[in-house]
């Protein structure tokens, strides 16, 4: 599960639309996707088409009439796709948890008692650096932080940067943050400079994809749709998918490792033997055992040293194997080998213990 807090104390930079329009696209790649609306402004809700009653507010406060889990208060918007929505009312969120001890951590324990469990959880924050905003960053891996192409966009981005290393420092908590490029409107000229200023700033903080200004994410969010529905051939759709891309494309090889630790763990450890004898007048020396079903053929050939020995590696499993060597076509058993034991034609086997 990775948890991604969209944040930018500046109003109006698209958080809010790339929280809702990411969250679908990431869905859509068959990604369980939980939107956790934290901006008591409901964008995020309002922008799906959910006027709620039961919302975030009711599971972080302690002193709601209506106590509830954030399971109680979520709603499926698509297959993989719910919403943890919002409602004013979260304003006061703030003012009850100025006194609380451990405030910065109340969504990130929330979010540990979820029973269903997500492939990304999505935070929408306020336009602020307040109690709420922080404790997205605190329950967060990662911060996406929008930054539109206009002339005051990036001021302030350095100080939400200073936060996050703070939370990070003073927490001990690991969280990183990446800029995503939104609203670039490449008519303008100005556009390019900014993002220019941008890629000097961040480098590769930087996501690759750009959010184009495209009229149907604003009319999307107005209608209470995501860009999927409302028109999911629009450039926002597709530069929004591209993102989900992008970020699925970071993700750790969680099923390579899984399966790399079942390896481990399931298989039995192999161990290397080396099986060798001292014949410098052979032509050709053979192994045969219980380890190769006693068949000569050519992987069960020796190879040969300069100085007239032969030798021949082999990975086993623990336990006891008979063997012998076949050499020009004699049955041997290992002369430096003590362990033996009698075989059905009245010869000895060698035996070794791995
Ligand atoms: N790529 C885009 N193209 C055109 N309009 C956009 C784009 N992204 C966002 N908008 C519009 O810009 C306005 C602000 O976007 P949004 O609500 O996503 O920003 P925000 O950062 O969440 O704002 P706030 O700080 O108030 O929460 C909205 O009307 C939205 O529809
Ligand atoms: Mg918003």
């Amino acid at each position: 599960m990775q948890v991604i807090a969209v944040a930018n104390q500046k109003g109006g930079c698209g958080k809010t639309t790339t929280a809702i329009n990411l969250g679908v696209c990431l869905a859509l790649n068959g990604r369980s996707t939980l939107l956790i609306d934290l901006d008591p402004q409901a964008h995020a809700s309002l922008g799906l088409g959910i006027e709620a009653k039961r919302t975030v507010y009711d599971v972080l406060s302690k002193i709601t009439a209506q106590k509830l889990s954030l399971d109680e208060v979520i709603v499926k918007i698509e297959d993989n796709f719910n919403l943890a929505p919002s409602n004013i009312i979260l304003s006061t969120l703030e003012q009850e948890m100025a006194d609380e001890i451990g405030r910065e951590s109340l969504l990130s324990d929330t979010i540990k008692n979820l029973k269903k469990s997500y492939d990304y959880i999505l935070i929408d924050c306020p336009p602020n650096l307040g109690l709420l905003t922080i404790n997205a960053i605190r329950a967060a891996d990662k911060v996406i932080i929008p930054v539109e192409t206009s002339r005051f966009s990036l001021i302030g981005v350095s100080h939400l940067i200073e936060i996050i290393n703070l939370i990070k420092e003073r927490l001990l908590h690991l969280v990183d943050y990446q800029i995503l490029v939104t609203i670039f409107d490449s008519r303008l000229r100005h556009s390019f400079k900014v993002l220019e200023k941008i890629k000097e700033n961040f480098k590769d903080k930087l996501f690759q994809t750009l959010i184009h200004t495209n009229v149907s994410l604003k009319e999307a969010q107005l209608n209470g749709q995501h860009i999927i529905n409302y028109d999911k051939y629009c450039r926002g759709a597709k530069d929004y998918f591209s993102f989900s891309r992008e970020l699925i494309s970071q993700e750790e090889p969680i099923l390579e490792e899984k399966l790399e630790e079942v390896l481990r763990v399931e298989l039995p450890k192999l161990k290397e033997v080396v099986f060798q004898i001292l014949f410098p007048e052979a032509k050709e020396v053979y192994l045969a055992g219980d380890f190769n079903n006693w068949t000569l053929d050519e992987k069960s050939k020796l190879q040969r040293r300069e100085d007239g020995s032969w030798f021949k590696k082999l990975s086993l499993n623990s336990g006891k194997y008979r063997y012998r060597f076949v050499i020009d076509g004699i049955w041997e058993n290992d002369p430096f080998n003590p362990n033996t034991e009698p075989n059905p034609f009245g010869e000895l086997d060698s035996l070794l213990i791995v």
